[in-house]
């Protein structure tokens, strides 16, 4: 159970979550100070963590740079700041005064605290929040700023929250950085002493890092050790700082934005930060993904209950070659897979031939789609199947009607030139006409056909970000563009209660729990080689659920990396998410027809297991041998495990795979060979894996509970 209580007498907070606690206390100074992030205590033993105010220990000190909730720019602070702020007159120093605080349950199962402040001379109030939930430990805070005065004032960096790690001996920080068609490349590494910036200046939460951090003491394994981690739900720049004090302390705060923008705050507005999400847990980094996925899948996706359908994409069979006929054909094909949900890729509208014309002229081609997509879309429903498009509503092609009517529509400044990335360039969804149009076009677009599934693409960071038609265009684009993006999200889903979407942004460029809570899939890469994807769904996993991970299978030799893997280990790869196809089916053979429809059926039958079940990783891409993921429903009644061996090395044993998650005390059946195992033994001694000699071996493995 979660819950929030207070000691009056010490001023304690104590946030419990089922397995954790987290405590903090207004200080003498006013300030709202951390005390304690980790294993459950009491409210009476989080007490004894508060300490009497340290003397002064030399002229150069000042306040510890870790150890408050949101450490602001003023006093004697030289560390990172969470808030900055420049009032009216100038000044920048913020004070804290207590004001007041208020508790409730906004909904059954969740408590939140709200604790307010204001500066004790300016009319700026901050309000810091936090909520638990009782089927979670993942903490979430974000931060209110209210205008109270009538004259602006600038906020100059407002982050969500700040985490401190209690103190351990050492720190060691894994996130992943990347770039296009290579995201999620894990990186586990000490805390270096000093300042630590993870980033994206690009508009998007980007291919090169993600809006995460996990950090242990060095010591976590993947199924054992303290594990503090944070995710932002954003889905712009963001920044994360992680600072390692002198005095051996790491904490880190994080929030929208990146360095060098400012936000104005007019009379009377208010300012809310994105939620920033927290969880502790001991049992391993592991352990954190898990509580990771359970909540996004608990509190975050809208649609967490929907098994996700096979779905076919055409990008990689036609490109930009669209037409009714061609994409007739191959529907029929995927259908005969068992494919459930038929995406159009790029390619359908306007003068669309390939990437330096169209985007923005949303209507579909002529040449194409002479009777526009009704007929497609009718021959797709008859063969039982969904239908879903390709859109990018916030790009334009300079060849475009769109960008002839409106040039003044895209980011960019006077006497600066507009840099075409892709040949394209970005709409200011900051700007309400930009985002209206949108909304307007996307809405009728999905009444008029029926559309049941959007991928909603995004190809380009922004550059030359300004608005020039606007005062302080340029600093208050990076939040409302955002905000604008979100609105048409939420004003599309809330017209189409049937309409399903994809977030893409040239592959994984916008994945995060900002953009998750209002899609209901994401694209994690363009790169679609089954041997690098292994490595990049590692890197999803870390906090992303498999559930919201779409995973094709593509042709040989593959597009990007001109490598060969065998149909079999590639369906394997992407069973591991929601699987897909996005092969040219024309040019299957029958044999890979027969095998694709085969193993299209096999993920059917386990993919509630794999969707909605917890997942094992039982050995990394790094480790010598083979890869295994385990997966295992709620219940424990059934487990799938998929194994992937690219090399075997001669005279190398295969390592016994350890299952994990069983009930202890069952056995389980093997569907393939009917044999029984006992639970004891699959946990406990482990399974060697059945897996093919030579390159390129995979295999996978679904038990079910024998019900004595
Ligand atoms: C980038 C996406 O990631 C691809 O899957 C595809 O949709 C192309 N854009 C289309 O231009």
């Amino acid at each position: 159970m979660s819950a929030i209580s207070f000691d009056p007498a010490r001023g304690v907070w104590l946030l419990s979550t089922p397995r954790t606690s987290y405590a903090l206390r207004v200080d003498d100074t006013g300030a709202p100070c951390h005390l304690a992030w980790g294993p459950r205590l009491t409210l009476a033993a989080a007490g004894e963590l508060v300490s009497p105010p340290a003397g002064e220990i030399s002229s150069f000190e000042g306040r510890p740079p870790a150890g408050e909730e949101l450490p602001v720019d003023g006093g004697t602070r030289y560390g990172a700041p969470s808030l900055r702020v420049q009032f009216a007159d100038g000044t920048r120093a913020f004070e804290w005064q207590p004001v007041g605080h208020s508790t409730g349950e906004p909904s059954p199962g969740t408590a939140e605290l709200a604790l307010e402040f204001c500066d004790r001379h300016y009319p700026l109030t901050v309000v810091l929040h936090y909520r638990v939930h009782d089927d979670s430990d993942v903490i979430e805070r974000w931060t209110v700023l209210r205008n109270t005065s009538r004259e602006p004032l600038t906020v100059l960096r407002a982050d969500s929250a700040a985490w401190t790690l209690p103190p351990r001996d050492d720190y060691r920080l894994s996130h992943v950085t990347g770039r296009w068609s290579a995201e999620g490349l894990l990186h586990r590494e000490p805390v270096p002493h000093g300042e630590t910036v993870l980033t994206s200046r690009r508009g998007i939460t980007s291919h090169h890092a993600n809006p995460w951090v996990m950090l242990d003491a060095g010591d976590a394994t993947e199924d054992r050790g303290e594990v503090w981690s944070a995710a932002l739900a954003w889905s712009g720049s963001w920044h994360v700082t992680v600072q390692r004090t002198p005095d051996g302390r790491t904490a880190f705060t994080g929030g929208a934005g990146q360095d060098g923008t400012a936000l104005p705050l007019g009379p009377g507005e208010e300012y809310t930060t994105p939620r920033c999400a927290a969880l502790y847990t001991d049992g391993g980094f592991g352990a954190a993904s898990r509580a990771w996925h359970a909540h996004t899948l608990a509190h975050v996706l809208p649609h967490p209950e929907e098994l996700r359908p096979v779905l076919f994409n055409s990008w990689e069979a036609t490109g930009f070659d669209v037409s009714e006929s061609g994409q007739k054909a191959l529907a029929g094909q995927a259908a005969e897979l068992g494919v459930e949900l038929y995406v159009v890729d790029d390619g359908w509208f306007g003068a669309r031939r390939d990437d330096t014309a169209g985007l923005g002229d949303w209507t579909p081609a002529a040449k194409g789609f002479p009777d526009g997509l009704t007929p497609l879309i009718e021959e797709v429903h008859r063969l039982g199947m969904r239908f879903g498009l390709w859109v990018e509503p916030e790009m334009v092609n300079p060849d475009s009607d769109l960008y002839r009517a409106h040039p003044d529509w895209v980011l960019h400044f006077p006497h600066r030139a507009r840099t075409e990335l892709r040949n394209q360039l970005v709409l200011n969804f900051a700007r309400d006409d930009v985002a209206e149009w949108a909304y307007g076009w996307l809405t009728r677009l999905v009444a008029d056909n029926g559309i049941d599934f959007l991928k909603w693409d995004m190809n380009r960071a922004f550059s030359e970000a300004g608005w020039p038609d606007r005062a302080e265009g340029q600093d208050v684009l990076w939040t409302r563009y955002v905000h604008n993006l979100y609105a048409v999200i939420d004003r599309l889903r809330a017209d189409h209660h049937g309409l399903r979407i994809e977030t893409c942004s040239g592959g994984g460029g916008r994945v995060d729990l900002g953009i998750l809570s209002r899609t209901d899939q994401a694209w994690p890469s363009d790169n679609t080689d089954a041997a690098d994807r292994v490595s990049i769904q590692h890197g999803f996993s870390q906090v992303y659920p498999a559930r919201a991970m779409t995973a094709w299978v593509t042709d040989v030799p593959n597009q990007l990396t001109g490598r060969c893997v065998p149909l079999r280990y590639r369906f394997h790869v992407a069973m591991a998410g929601v699987l897909a196809i996005g092969g040219d089916l024309a040019h299957w053979t029958a044999e890979e027809r027969a095998e694709g429809a085969e193993l299209v059926a096999r993920y059917k039958e386990v993919r509630h297991i794999v969707q909605h079940g917890t997942q094992h990783r039982l050995r990394g891409p790094g480790d010598d041998g083979p890869t295994a993921v385990q997966y295992t429903t709620g219940d424990r009644r059934e487990a799938f495990v998929l194994v992937w061996q690219r090399a075997p090395r001669h005279g190398t044993p295969l390592p016994v795979l350890r299952l994990a998650g069983l009930d202890p005390a069952a056995r389980y059946r093997d569907t393939g060979t009917g044999t029984v195992h006992h639970a004891s033994v699959l946990t406990g001694y482990g399974i060697t894996p059945d897996l093919p000699r030579g390159d390129w071996a995979s295999t996978s493995l679904h038990l079910v509970r024998v019900d004595e």
